[in-house]
């Protein structure tokens, strides 16, 4: 027994020696140097330094060393993007070279081992997936096509709040079952969730903890991904956790396949879903697409699609109701465009330039995913006159550069007005060519579901502000409300909004 121990704690040290060796001659290979940043440990580098929230931390240490800075994480080389300028560069300027994302648990446990859309390596089968989505949910075309189910879930959802009035309802839990309901109607031709009498399915609950789970399992800097020497320790539990959720997920979307193919699910849409398309593609050519990039590609939407819009909606709604001000000339604007006996619809959304800022407003203080998804460098290159080496990781700290004080007034004060004729940034978009405010990352990779993202977080704000007038739970004085942030990959609140819906439109506005 102590013979094996022996050699195992042999081999792991050559292992160590040798990624250090390797390491340390990569490292001072060019003569240019490397970004400032904070000195690493042996051995574990920067790891420590990331603490329980990363883009805090990270942002806390740009102020100190800068906007582009160096962190070894364990073995790995990381650059740390924190303002407009230095984003453009990766993002833009060096785009190509960053278009991979970094080997990671996430990707090979809980992505069907990089056969998905998200992770997968830059390239033709990319390529293929972006376009199978893009054509048939995202494009102008599809969008246009799929118009009718968004404003219909938002309208259940409506429907369902004016019901359980004047009970307090769990805001987040309702918005996640409406985008997660709008999802699966264009994926699968149907709802996967109930939402009767103001309630919420159980089954939406659970699925609702999966996400969040995986996003922040996704979220948690992995010691393997770092010191692969130590991946099979799984340090930190994380892998484990990875695979049993894999699992549960993997039953929830092997079921849906397996419905779909057999013709037995409840399909209640005329038009053509995605899952269809997919399978199509699946048996006119077996090279084309697989049956685990059939599932991996339902993941992403499902993962990617669902709490993202949500949570942002939740951070809107909660904007609102800490500023009474803001809550007013909103339903002002809404009043006046859409009048008071009929819902916003999208057609509205052109003509609610108020209603736009307060979103764009929300998407800066709270983008969904505050560091982005990774990228990492396939070829070494020069940024600002530092060394970027072949193999780095590139984290974009996407909080901290849309509360940059450079570039923002009181980055901090919620001001819509910041974007409307006279603001300060009054031609300033959130779609990726503005790089002060990106929630949506930018270049080639950028968010796929970009198009959809703000479509719903629009629609369902604006329906929100004017349906209801909201009361936080015990009479919570607005002001008092808790804006703290829990971390995973994606931006939680730490606390989810418990809210008094009160209708303000006429009666029949809310029957089903
Ligand atoms: C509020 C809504 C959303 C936000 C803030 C958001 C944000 C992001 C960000 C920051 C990235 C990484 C981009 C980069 O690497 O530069 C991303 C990627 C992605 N998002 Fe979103 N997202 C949202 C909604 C959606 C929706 C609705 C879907 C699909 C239904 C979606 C699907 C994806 C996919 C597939 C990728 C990976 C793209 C690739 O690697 O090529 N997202 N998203």
């Amino acid at each position: 027994m102590s013979a094996w121990i022996l050699a195992l704690a042999t081999i792991l040290v050559a292992i160590l020696i040798y990624q250090t060796i390797k390491f340390i001659t990569h490292r001072f290979s060019s003569s240019i140097p490397l970004p400032p940043g904070p000195r690493p440990w042996p051995i574990i580098g920067n790891l420590p330094h990331m603490g329980p929230v990363p883009h805090h931390a990270l942002a806390a240490l740009a102020r100190t060393h800068g906007p582009l800075m160096h962190l070894r994480l364990g073995f790995v080389d990381t650059m740390v993007a924190s303002s407009a300028a230095v984003a453009q560069q990766f993002l833009k300027v060096h785009d190509v070279n960053f278009s991979n994302r970094p080997p990671n648990a996430g990707a090979k446990y809980m992505a069907y081992n990089y056969n998905d859309l998200v992770f997968a390596p830059y390239g033709p089968r990319w390529r293929l997936l972006r376009k199978i989505t893009s054509t048939h949910m995202f494009s102008g075309k599809a969008m246009n096509d799929f118009r009718h189910i968004r404003q219909e879930e938002v309208a259940r959802l409506t429907h369902n709040l004016a019901s359980s009035s004047p009970k307090a309802v769990n805001l987040g839990q309702l918005l996640n079952v409406c985008t997660t309901n709008g999802i699966a109607r264009v994926l699968l031709g149907r709802r996967v969730f109930d939402d009767g009498n103001g309630g919420c399915d159980p089954r939406a609950e659970e699925f609702k903890s999966m996400v969040v789970e995986l996003m922040v399992l996704a979220g948690v800097f992995n010691i393997g991904d770092f010191i692969p020497a130590l991946e099979w320790l799984d340090l930190q539990g994380v892998q484990a956790k990875m695979k049993k959720l894999h699992k549960r997920f993997d039953a929830f979307l092997g079921s849906i396949v397996e419905e779909h193919k057999q013709g037995c699910s409840d399909k209640s849409e005329s038009h053509q879903d995605l899952l269809t398309t997919l399978l199509s593609l699946e048996d006119d050519d077996g090279t084309k697409l697989t049956h685990t990039e059939i599932k991996a590609l339902l993941l992403n939407m499902f993962a990617a699609g669902t709490d993202t819009t949500s949570s942002t909606i939740e951070w809107a709604i909660s904007e609102i109701i800490k500023n009474p001000r803001i809550q007013a000339q909103v339903q002002e604007e809404l009043d006046s465009v859409v009048g008071r006996d009929t819902l916003v619809t999208e057609l509205d959304l052109a003509h609610l330039p108020y209603l736009e800022a307060v979103v764009k407003e929300t998407f800066r203080l709270h983008p969904s995913t505050p560091l982005s998804l990774p990228r990492v460098a396939s070829e070494s290159c020069e940024i600002f006159n530092y060394h970027i080496p072949k193999g780095a990781t590139l984290l974009v700290n996407i909080w901290a550069i849309s509360r940059d004080p450079k570039e923002w007034a009181d980055p901090l004060e919620f001001r819509p007005e910041r974007f409307l004729p006279g603001g300060e940034k009054a031609h300033v978009d959130v779609k990726g060519n503005d790089f002060e405010v990106i929630p949506f990352g930018s270049g080639r990779r950028i968010c796929a579901g970009m198009s959809l993202g703000v479509r719903m977080v629009q629609l369902v704000t604006a329906t929100l502000v004017h349906a209801f007038d909201w009361e936080l739970e015990n009479g919570l004085n607005p002001e008092k409300l808790n804006m703290d942030e829990a971390y995973g990959l994606t931006l939680q609140r730490a606390a989810p909004l418990t809210v008094h819906p009160r209708v303000r439109l006429s009666p029949l506005v809310y029957s089903p």
